[in-house]
Order: C-alpha cells, then structure tokens, then sequence
C-alpha cells in the first residue's frame, strides 16, 4: 500500500484499488491529486500483475465534491486555474488504461468527480449517491472529458439537462439514464465491486484486454470499421 498525500494505492490479487483521500473536503480534486493520479495511472498501465482497477472514495459524504474550489478561487483568473489543469493529460491517459476499471461511487458524485467515473468502465453507486455538473453555474464548462463522456453515456438530451441545469440527481435515476450500471445499498458497494473485479481477474487476460480495445476504439468509428477491428483482434 502506498499512502500518497491525495491518493492511497493499494494493490491486492491483482486488484488496484485507488481511492480519493481528501475526505475533510469530500475528495475534491486538486493539483496534487492530479499528480499523483497521472503518476498511478502510468505505473498502472505498464504493471502486468494488475488484471482490474477499483476507484472509491473515503470518507463517509463524497465520492467526490467536483473540482478544489479553493485552488480555483486562488488562481489569477479561472483560465489560469484551468490551463494548470491542463499541464497533464490525465484524462487522456485515463481513458487510455488498457485494464477494465470499476468505480464505486457514494455520496456526493460532482463535477471532476463525476469526469472520473466517466473514464471508468463499470460504475456501482450506493443508494445515496447524488451525481451533477455544477460548472456552468461557476462561470466554466466541465473539461476533464465530462461533455463528452457523459453525453456518450447517457445520450444528448439528458447530458444537456444535467450539464445546462446542474441539478444533482439521486442513483435510481442515475441508473435509469444509464449513468451508473447497478444501486446497491452503501454496505454492499465495495463488496459488489469487488465481487465483479474478481470475475474479471479470473479470465484470461488477453482476452480482457481486447475486449476493452475493441468497445473503446470502437465507439469512436464507424460500424464497419469496428467490426473489421474485431475481427483483426479475433485472431490475434
Ligand atoms: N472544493 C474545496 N472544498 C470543498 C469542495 C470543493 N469542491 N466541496 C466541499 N468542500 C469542503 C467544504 O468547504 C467544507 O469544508 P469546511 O468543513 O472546512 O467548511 C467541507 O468540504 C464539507 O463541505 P460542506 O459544504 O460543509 O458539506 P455540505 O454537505 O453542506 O455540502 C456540497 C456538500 C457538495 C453540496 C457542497 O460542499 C458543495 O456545493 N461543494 C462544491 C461543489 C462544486 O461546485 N464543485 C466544483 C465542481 S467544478
């Protein structure tokens, strides 16, 4: 285990396990914890031994309250605040983890948290989950991927009212969007993710792997061209 100043990272059969941890300010995101998620998600992407990713968040209230406002208020200007975040392409990387990742989600789920859970492949809420994007209402759009990922998660229309209106919506209509895979109750949801990192770790890896390259790259073109894709990777 390793306890960073944002980020603990633990690593257990072949299980990551991240989690945010800066609960006394419901985990929100700031420079440091962008550092030190670029720095784990390079050491995850090149570690063979890791076969699945679980991301959680401590404490009891939040997932994730969005973006540090602290940090944000503090800067010269919010294009400031914005390019500093831009320094590293954490989100690229994110989406470019070849490992499934599962996320457990609890409490308040805002903003950059909500972008997180975007770039994860499986998303489990607790029952008191509450999801929004509160940008617009800051004077900024979300820009950790959060306009795309979501409106390709949950479709135009419902991406639109979340973002336009940032209304926070509970987990029973998270799940009914498509915005989160399954509602357990609090004390079932990081059994739950477990139990389906488990399943995963179990298969053969290099299938794993290709599955994950075959539904990522190929949303992002043409039909054809991804069933051509499959195929190549069929017989690899
Ligand atoms: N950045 C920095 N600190 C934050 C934070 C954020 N995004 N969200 C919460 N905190 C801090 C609060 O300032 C408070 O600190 P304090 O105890 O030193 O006063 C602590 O976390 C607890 O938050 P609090 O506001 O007291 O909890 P709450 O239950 O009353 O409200 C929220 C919860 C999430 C509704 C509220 O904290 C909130 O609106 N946060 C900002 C959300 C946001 O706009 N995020 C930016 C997205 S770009």
């Amino acid at each position: 285990m390793s306890t960073l100043d944002a980020l603990i990272y633990e690593k257990q059969d072949s299980i990551a396990y991240v989690t945010l941890n800066r609960p006394k300010v419901l985990n929100a995101y700031n420079i440091q914890m962008r550092d030190e998620l670029y720095q784990i998600l390079s050491a995850i992407k090149d570690d063979l031994d890791v076969m699945c990713v679980i991301f959680k968040g401590q404490g009891e209230k939040a997932f994730c309250a969005g973006a540090d406002l602290t940090e944000f208020l503090t800067a010269p200007s919010p294009t400031i605040a914005r390019r500093v975040r831009f320094e590293r392409d954490v989100w690229g990387l994110f989406l470019s983890v070849p490992q499934p990742i599962i996320v457990a989600l609890h409490g308040y789920v805002l903003g950059d948290g909500l972008e997180i859970a975007l770039c994860c492949d499986i998303r489990i809420a607790s029952e008191n989950a509450k999801f929004g994007m509160p940008e617009l209402g800051l004077g900024i759009i979300p820009a950790a991927g959060g306009t795309q990922t979501l409106a390709r998660t949950v479709g135009k229309a419902k991406a639109f009212e979340m973002l336009y209106t940032g209304r926070h919506i509970n987990a029973e209509e998270a799940c009914r969007t498509g915005l989160v895979n399954r509602v357990v109750p609090r004390d079932r949801l990081l059994a739950t993710a477990d139990s389906i990192a488990r399943r995963i770790v179990s298969y053969d890896q290099k299938a794993v792997r290709m599955v994950k390259e075959a539904v990522v790259r190929g949303l992002d073109i043409p039909l054809t061209a991804g069933l051509e894709l499959e195929r190549r990777l069929a017989k690899v």
